[in-house]
């Protein structure tokens, strides 16, 4: 058919007909320097099925997409695996236009997309963990994932054709030409799958630890994971299976992060000499500062590390605000098993130190060592004393 948007054909009876993001910049505070995409999937099975819509502004490429292939009319499910609006902004007008027979979610989902769209909840028939739905030729499995990413989330698996459809689980926020893992630069792949992990994911790591442990047992055999952003994985699967293992578990390794800022480098002369301290006892080290650090680029670096130190000056009694800024956002990514360290500089009195270290004990990190703080400019004697401090905490880490 004669549409600017075409459908990819994934298999012989699925089609990818998301819409690529070339220019999102920031998701709710995250930096999402390469965009993203809001995948969706057209099932051509006897009942013809949707799975997930798109962001609203991105309706008219889906539907063109869509288009492509079959008239949109034709669609006889639509399934809602995640309420996101990222998801399901164009939800409302795709029931409006194609007047499917029916459109599905947890029973969660029926109550998050009521809550978003008001008018909706009569269109949508709730599901729930394990039940099963018959598109006449095809069948799919439902899986409940709460808090992946939210309480509403699911999976759903296409039987015949082996595809875990997964929604925010295993996605990662990159658009991208290539619609598949193993045509993606490794380095890329992974680089933006963590920092999604980190950023999106991070808090529910208990969760993702149980639904591991269930996916595991139900033992589904794959041929493609389908996520609602980012790459398809279709080969090697098992290694983003595993990796959300590994950041899951949080376990302690040698591996550290200063984050700080500076008014006139005072402080940042403190972060350069206790990292060199660290680095000098072995610790995989990152000096990062926030003039230069995005917040999502930090909880990235986070992910894998078992300390985080940080540096503030004070500034009229009070945290600088980049590094407060900074630690709020880490607070709700709650990263476990953090060793930490205070530090900075200050004028006529050192109120940050104190409050820095009042924060970080709400952040359930340990704090081993008392800080370290140094009025106006350090000396080459303070800064050795510094490079002394950044050695102490390595023992904690060794
Ligand atoms: Fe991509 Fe939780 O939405």
């Amino acid at each position: 058919m004669d549409s600017p948007f075409q459908a990819i054909k994934i298999t012989d009876t699925v089609y990818w007909v998301g819409a690529i993001d070339w220019s999102l910049r920031d998701f709710h505070g995250y930096a999402t320097d390469n965009g993203t995409t809001y995948n969706a999937f057209l099932i051509l099975s006897d009942k013809i099925t949707l799975i997930d819509t798109v962001k609203a502004q991105y309706m008219d490429e889906m539907f063109s997409r869509i288009s492509s292939v079959i008239s949109p009319c034709e669609i006889d499910y639509i399934v809602s695996n995640h309420a996101e609006m990222d998801h399901s902004g164009s939800l409302p007008k795709a029931i409006e236009v194609i007047k499917p027979e029916k459109v599905f979610a947890s029973t969660r989902g029926k109550e998050a997309l009521s809550l978003h769209f008001h008018d909706i909840a009569q269109f949508i028939t709730p599901v729930k963990e394990g039940d099963s739905l018959s598109l006449g030729n095809m069948n799919l499995k439902f899986i409940e994932t709460p808090m992946l990413h939210w309480p509403d989330s699911m999976f759903s698996y296409l039987i015949e054709e082996q595809i875990l459809f997964s929604q925010d689980a295993f996605g990662m926020h990159l658009a991208s030409s290539r619609l598949y893992n193993d045509e993606i630069d490794e380095y890329v792949l992974y680089s933006e799958a963590a920092k999604y992990f980190a950023n999106i994911l991070m808090p529910y790591s208990k969760l993702i630890q149980n639904l591991l442990v269930k996916f595991k047992t139900l033992n589904l055999p794959i041929k493609l994971i389908a996520p609602d952003h980012g790459p398809l994985w279709r080969s090697n699967w098992h290694k983003i299976l595993d990796l959300y293992n590994d950041w899951s578990s949080h376990l302690k390794n040698k591996k550290a992060i200063i984050v700080y800022d500076t008014m006139w480098n005072s402080t940042e002369k403190m972060a350069k000499s206790i990292g060199d301290g660290l680095i000098s006892s072995g610790i995989d080290t990152k000096v990062l500062s926030l003039k230069s650090n995005h917040r999502s680029n930090i909880a990235t670096e986070l992910l894998n590390s078992s300390a985080l130190i940080t540096g503030s000056p004070t500034i009229n009694d009070n945290i600088f605000p980049t590094v407060l800024d900074a630690l709020s956002y880490l607070k709700g990514l709650k990263k476990q098993n953090l060793t930490g360290a205070v530090f900075g500089s200050f004028g006529w009195n050192g109120k940050a130190i104190d409050l820095l270290t009042d924060y970080m004990k709400q952040m359930n990190i340990e704090l081993p060592i008392e800080p370290i703080k140094f009025k106006y400019v350090p000396t080459a004697q303070d800064l050795l004393k510094c490079r002394e401090f950044g050695i102490k905490i390595a023992s904690f880490l060794n």
